[in-house]
């Protein structure tokens, strides 16, 4: 996470684990409890619903062809963690509507594979946020800035000096203006956050609080001590960059997974419509979309979560020298978690031994090489995926026989573990149940062109999906055969 630092050097992400640390999870852990998640269930609702609003215009104007759906998947979750951030979205995806609201069909271009492009203005704030996230933007300033042939190879992901990369982007005029934009909103809503904390008594802030910023000021009015200005600033610009387009990626993936599996998006049509009735007129609840009420869409879910992969890994340094399967890993060792360890399951004996046989190089090998870590004292926990199943999308795995959602059916980590695990794991699984459940019964994701349909990967801080091509189509205009 060095890769922040610059940007962002006192939010949660960057911090080394220390009393600062602790002090800032506490201040903000509430916002993750279920009291404050279902406060956040009509802003991720409605957000939902406009991403459906925004592509039916689409969908009128593109003539079948396909789009490219992650950049409308990250205006959305954008739009819904500012919401839960500081009460206010940036109004993205209402602005995207508008603009193609009232055009006629056809109003597109056509790119090289067949794919509709719409050209559209993304909102001021959105732009900003981008250009101060997006490393092949970084990269391409450096490129601008034609700095020396040293600093043009520091690409920020892959770079042994990110912070370097950072600072030198960090001198150019537009990176400049681009930050004071967001440094000003953040300042007024923490402004405003503050009056409105301050004309009510604690308990009633803290009980009408419905998003992080409002959280922080009623617990500080409350009697803890809060966080400076610029480290409540930083923590919910932090929300922005650990929490949209970790979510939207996540989405795309399960698009074009589903385009992929038509059956499944049939099963589970038929499983919302069952368990979650009249949604016409009124938006799912908090607990109706529990993994106990419609367990086949918790079972989509996480058998997205799994392929997709979109932390790619994690890191933990190590703080004595230890032995690790056998290995001795000195003190101030960097070591990488994969997260792919669900994906092509090493949990299995045969998948086990050729991994650490690879690691060992040459060593004796024994019949389990895990044997002498597995003890009566801790039995396994987690069930195993069938050899040579891993990389086949298939929510079923997550199924019990008597059709309820098993967590530990097998192996997968997306959120990692420990104290340093995910903050933010109980919103992005909340934001994936509507936006799928929303998305599934509003739409049939039909099949694109094999041109469109690649799997690759493109891998920068989270693995993104090279191509995100897709065809939402309403299910009333889908014969029933297809
Ligand atoms: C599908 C969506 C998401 C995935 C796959 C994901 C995954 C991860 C992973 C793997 C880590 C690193 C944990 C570690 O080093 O052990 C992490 C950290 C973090 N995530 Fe998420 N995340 C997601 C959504 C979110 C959301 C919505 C938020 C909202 C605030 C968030 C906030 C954070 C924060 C603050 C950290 C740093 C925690 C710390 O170091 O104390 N994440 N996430």
């Amino acid at each position: 996470m060095n890769l922040f630092r610059t940007i962002l050097p006192q939010a949660l992400l960057t911090m080394k684990t220390g009393e600062r640390w602790r002090h800032h999870r506490k201040i903000i852990g509430p916002a993750m409890t279920t009291k404050y998640l279902r406060l956040a269930m009509p802003n991720i609702n409605r957000t939902a619903d406009l991403l459906i609003e925004f592509w039916e215009c689409k969908g009128r104007l593109a003539s079948g062809r396909a789009w490219e759906g992650e950049i409308d998947l990250e205006s959305a979750t954008m739009d819904a963690i500012c919401g839960m951030a500081f009460g206010q979205s940036w109004g993205v995806l209402q602005s995207y509507i508008q603009q193609v609201r009232h055009k006629g069909a056809g109003s597109y271009v056509v790119g090289e594979r067949g794919e509709a492009i719409f050209r559209l203005t993304v909102p001021d704030l959105a732009r900003s946020t981008w250009y101060m996230f997006d490393v092949s933007v970084l990269q391409r300033l450096l490129f601008a800035a034609d700095l020396c042939v040293f600093i043009l190879q520091v690409v920020p992901v892959q770079s042994p000096f990110p912070q370097l990369t950072h600072l030198f982007s960090r001198l150019t005029p537009s990176y400049n203006r681009h930050t004071r934009r967001i440094d000003d909103f953040l300042t007024q809503r923490v402004e405003y956050a503050k009056r409105k904390a301050q004309a009510l008594a604690p308990e009633v802030a803290l009980d009408v609080a419905d998003n992080t910023l409002d959280l922080m000021m009623a617990r500080q009015l409350d009697g803890l001590q809060g966080l400076s200005d610029f480290e409540t600033k930083q923590e919910l610009f932090q929300y922005l960059l650990a929490g949209s387009e970790t979510s939207s990626t996540t989405l795309a993936w399960w698009c074009k997974c589903v385009t992929n599996h038509p059956q499944v998006q049939r099963k589970l049509r038929q499983h919302l419509q069952v368990r979650l009735t009249d949604l016409r007129d009124r938006q799912p609840t908090y607990e109706e979309l529990s993994s106990s009420n419609v367990p086949y869409l918790e079972a989509v879910v996480h058998e997205t979560l799994r392929l997709a992969r979109t932390a790619g890994a994690y890191l933990r340094d190590t703080t004595e020298d230890m032995i690790i399967l056998g290995h001795h890993v000195p003190k101030g060792t960097t070591l990488v978690f994969p997260t792919s360890t669900g994906y092509e399951d090493c949990s299995s004996s045969f998948s086990a031994g050729t991994l650490i046989g690879e690691a060992s190089r040459g060593e004796q090998k024994t019949a389990d090489p895990l044997s002498e870590c597995r003890t009566d004292h801790h039995p396994r926990r987690v069930g195993h995926w069938d050899d040579g199943t891993g990389h086949i999308f298939d929510p079923e795995r997550w199924m019990t026989p008597d059709g309820m959602f098993n967590a530990v059916a097998g192996p997968s980590l997306p959120f990692s573990l420990g104290q340093r695990r995910c903050f933010g794991k109980n919103l992005a699984l909340m934001e994936l149940r509507v936006f799928i459940a929303k998305l599934n019964l509003a739409f049939f994701f039909a099949p694109v062109p094999a041109s469109q349909n690649g799997f690759e990967r493109v891998d920068k801080v989270i693995s993104h999906p090279k191509d995100c091509y897709i065809r939402p189509v309403q299910w009333e205009m889908v014969v029933t055969d297809s």
